[in-house]
């Protein structure tokens, strides 16, 4: 009943040639076999417009790596909701650990942010996860039940469709460290639990996904997982080949 979200997020990866050489690729393996699968790739604001061109008419939907609240105004160095969709945007990644620990985004920016995406009528993919500290002190359920709640807050009348979590333990994230598959599997069922508090049985639609050293040899098992129903990968989705082959991952 959950359809698998492949999501590649290229952090601050690729010119806009570059971008079009992946797509080249990645199409031409996309012509060859699909899977019932969903994809999104999230490339840096710059590609997006090339990369819509790209992407028209393919299965392939396309994600921003953040988007502010407000749909105009005077936010230098900010992107709105209204400019994403002028090329197709459908995701958009709010509350990554880069964001929240490099730039210091608190819960609050966050849970703003998820809300103007959320009224726009796109779909934020919120990411919450712990610090390697956090984990060994025995707090990672409380720091994602508090970024779960904060980020969420205000936010209702949700369904499968308009909202998806993405779990990424920040001491997995480029590190070639990866959680088990089980380890992944005990936070996500806590994540689903805390989704049925807030929203109630629609929970069981939201599509919630592991992020943090994905790669085509740890994907098969990592998807197996009952409450995990896709994947947000960063580095291995740079590559057309590694990213095709975490998306067929144990099809
Ligand atoms: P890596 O796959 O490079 O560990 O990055 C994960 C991530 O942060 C995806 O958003």
């Amino acid at each position: 009943m959950r359809k698998y979200l492949i999501a590649g997020n290229w952090k601050m990866h690729k010119t806009v040639k570059e971008a079009k050489e992946f797509f080249e690729n990645f199409l031409r393996k996309l012509k060859e076999k699909t899977v019932d699968r969903e994809i999104m790739i999230a490339p840096p604001f710059t590609c997006l417009f090339a990369c819509a061109e790209a992407v028209k008419g393919t299965p392939v939907s396309l994600g921003a790596q953040n988007a502010c609240w407000e749909p105009k105004g005077a936010f230098t160095g900010e992107i709105s909701p209204e400019m994403l969709k002028e090329f197709e945007v459908k995701y958009v990644i709010i509350g990554h650990s880069e964001r929240r620990h490099i730039f210091g985004e608190t819960d609050e920016i966050i849970n703003k942010r998820v809300k103007g995406v959320f009224s726009a009528g796109l779909v934020p993919v919120l990411c919450v996860g712990e610090t390697l500290e956090e984990r060994e002190a025995g707090k990672t359920f409380d720091v994602v039940k508090t970024q779960l709640e904060e980020g969420l807050r205000g936010i209702s009348g949700v369904s499968g469709e308009t909202l998806v979590i993405a779990y990424e333990p920040v001491w997995a994230i480029g590190t070639g460290k990866t959680a088990t598959p089980l380890q992944a599997q005990e936070v996500h069922q806590f994540i689903r639990e805390k989704l049925k508090e807030l929203f109630g049985e629609v929970a069981d639609s939201i599509r919630i996904l592991y992020g943090g050293s994905v790669k085509p040899e740890n994907a098969g098992s990592i998807l197996e997982q009952p409450d995990i129903d896709g994947v947000l990968v960063g580095g291995a989705s740079l590559d057309p080949e590694k990213f095709y082959d975490i998306y067929t991952a144990g099809t």
